[in-house]
C-alpha cells in the first residue's frame, strides 16, 4: 500500500514506541547503548554518533518523503553537504555549481573544498548549454544545483541536467531546500542526491538547525552513510525529534505558504517602488515553465529590486516590523533580509554577487492582509 505525501510526514518512520506505546517517538538522549554480551549490541544499536532511533525515525521520514531509499540527517545543511562533497569527490576532481547559490555553499566549495584540491565552476543552471560548457567531461563528479535558486530564484530543469550529468558520469546534486519535498522531489526527475537545509521549511519553526541528504542508489547510500559515522557531523536526538515535529504540519504549512506568497507579490508587481519582483510563479518568469512542471506550486520565497536602489532595499528592510529582519527562511512567521550585506556577502566580488538593491522574503503563515500592511509601510511613497 502507498501512502499519500500527508500521511507520509506524520507516519513514516514513526511507529508507536514498541516497549511503551508512546505515540510520538521518544527523544533517546543517550550516548551509549548496553549490550547483550560482547560485540552484541541489541538491535545493532551501539553507540549514538553512529545510530540512535531518534535520528533513524527522521531519516525515514525524509527518505519516504522524497521517495527515496535512504535518508541520512546532520548538525546542519552545510555538514550534510561537506559530508556529501568529501565522499563522492577526491582532490583533483572538478564541480559545476550555480552562479547564484546560498552564500555558505559558495564558501564551502571555494574556502573549504577547493584548497581541499576540488575544482569547481559557477554556471547559470537555467541555462543547460552554461552547464555544458561549464563542465569538464571525465573530471567533473558532481553537478550541484539549487532550484529555485538562493536568492535570485532562478529554475533549474532537473530532467534535462540529470541525463546531461549521467551522460558525462557525473552525480546530480539537488539542494531542494527552497522547494520542499512537498512541492518537488527531484529524485523521481533523475536527481541522484537531494541536499536539504532541514533548518527551513522541513523544521519549520525557526528553532532548530539541521541538515539531511537522500538516496535511492544503493552503494552510494552505504558510502554516505560510512561517512556520516567517520566524519560524525550528525545531529542530535533532540534537535531529530524537533525536525520530526515540524514535519508532520509541512503539508499544510506549504501551502499556506504559497497562497500567503502568491498574495504578496500580486501586491509587489503594482507598487511603483518596486522595480522587479522575482518568483517562479509569475508568468514571465524566464523559469516559469519549467517550475511549473516539476513543482507541485511555487513557493513561499520571493526576491525584489528596490526601485531606489541599494539604500532604498537597505531602508525597506530595517523599516518591516512584522517581517522580522533576520537571516534563514521557510520559518511560520515572515522574514526579510538584504541577501548583498546579509546570506551572501561571503560571495561579494566572486561571480556569486548578488544584486546590492535585492530584497529578499521568506512569506511566512500569518494573516497575508498584515503582512501586506507592513510592507507597505516599509516600502515607502512612490
Ligand atoms: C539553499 C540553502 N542550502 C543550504 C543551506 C545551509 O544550511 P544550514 O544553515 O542548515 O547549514 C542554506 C542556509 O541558509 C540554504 O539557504
Amino acid at each position: 500500500m502507498t501512502f499519500g505525501f500527508e500521511t507520509l510526514a506524520i507516519h513514516a518512520g514513526q511507529e508507536p514506541e514498541p516497549r511503551t506505546g508512546a505515540v510520538v517517538p521518544p527523544i533517546f538522549q543517550t550516548s551509549t547503548y548496553a549490550q547483550h554480551a560482547v560485540g552484541e549490541p541489541r538491535l545493532g544499536y551501539d553507540y549514538a554518533r553512529s545510530t540512535n532511533p531518534s535520528r533513524d525515525a527522521l531519516q525515514q521520514c525524509l527518505a519516504a518523503l522524497e521517495g527515496g531509499r535512504t535518508g541520512l540527517t546532520f548538525a546542519s545543511g552545510l555538514a550534510a553537504e561537506d559530508t556529501l562533497l568529501r565522499t563522492v569527490c577526491r582532490p583533483g576532481d572538478h564541480a559545476v555549481m550555480p552562479d547564484d547559490a546560498y552564500g555558505g555553499t559558495y564558501r564551502l566549495f571555494s574556502r573549504v573544498a577547493q584548497p581541499w584540491g576540488l575544482d569547481w565552476s559557477a554556471a547559470r543552471i537555467s541555462d543547460i548549454d552554461a552547464v555544458r560548457a561549464a563542465a569538464r567531461p571525465g573530471r567533473t563528479k558532481v553537478i550541484w544545483v539549487e532550484t529555485p535558486t538562493n536568492p535570485l530564484l532562478g529554475i533549474a530543469d532537473l530532467a534535462a541536467l540529470a541525463a546531461f550529468a549521467h551522460d558525462i558520469g557525473a552525480l546530480l546534486v539537488v539542494d531542494n531546500t527552497f522547494a520542499s519535498p512537498y512541492l518537488q522531489q527531484p529524485l523521481a526527475l533523475g536527481a541522484d542526491v537531494v541536499v536539504h537545509s532541514t533548518t527551513k521549511y522541513l523544521g519549520g519553526h525557526s528553532d532548530v538547525v539541521g541538515g539531511a541528504l537522500v538516496t535511492s542508489d544503493t552503494n552510494l547510500a552505504e558510502q554516505l552513510a560510512y561517512h556520516q559515522n567517520a566524519m560524525g557531523a550528525i545531529n542530535g536526538p533532540f534537535d531529530a525529534w524537533l525536525t520530526l515535529r515540524g514535519i508532520k504540519t509541512l503539508a499544510v504549512r506549504m501551502e499556506r505558504h504559497c497562497d500567503n506568497a502568491e498574495r504578496v507579490v500580486e501586491y509587489l508587481v503594482a507598487h511603483p517602488r518596486v522595480a522587479q519582483v522575482l518568483y517562479p510563479g509569475l508568468p514571465d518568469h524566464p523559469g516559469h515553465e519549467v517550475a511549473a512542471k516539476q513543482m507541485r506550486r511555487f513557493g513561499g520565497m520571493i526576491s525584489f529590486r528596490a526601485a531606489g536602489g541599494e539604500e532604498h532595499a537597505v531602508a525597506i528592510c530595517n523599516r518591516a516590523r512584522l517581517f522580522v529582519l533576520a537571516e534563514s527562511l521557510g520559518g511560520v512567521e515572515s522574514l526579510i533580509e538584504h541577501p548583498g550585506r546579509m546570506t551572501h556577502a561571503s560571495a561579494a566580488g566572486s561571480p556569486l554577487e548578488v544584486p546590492a538593491d535585492l530584497v529578499r522574503l521568506s512569506v511566512g503563515i500569518e494573516s497575508a492582509a498584515d503582512l501586506i500592511a507592513d510592507l507597505d509601510q516599509a516600502l515607502g511613497d512612490a
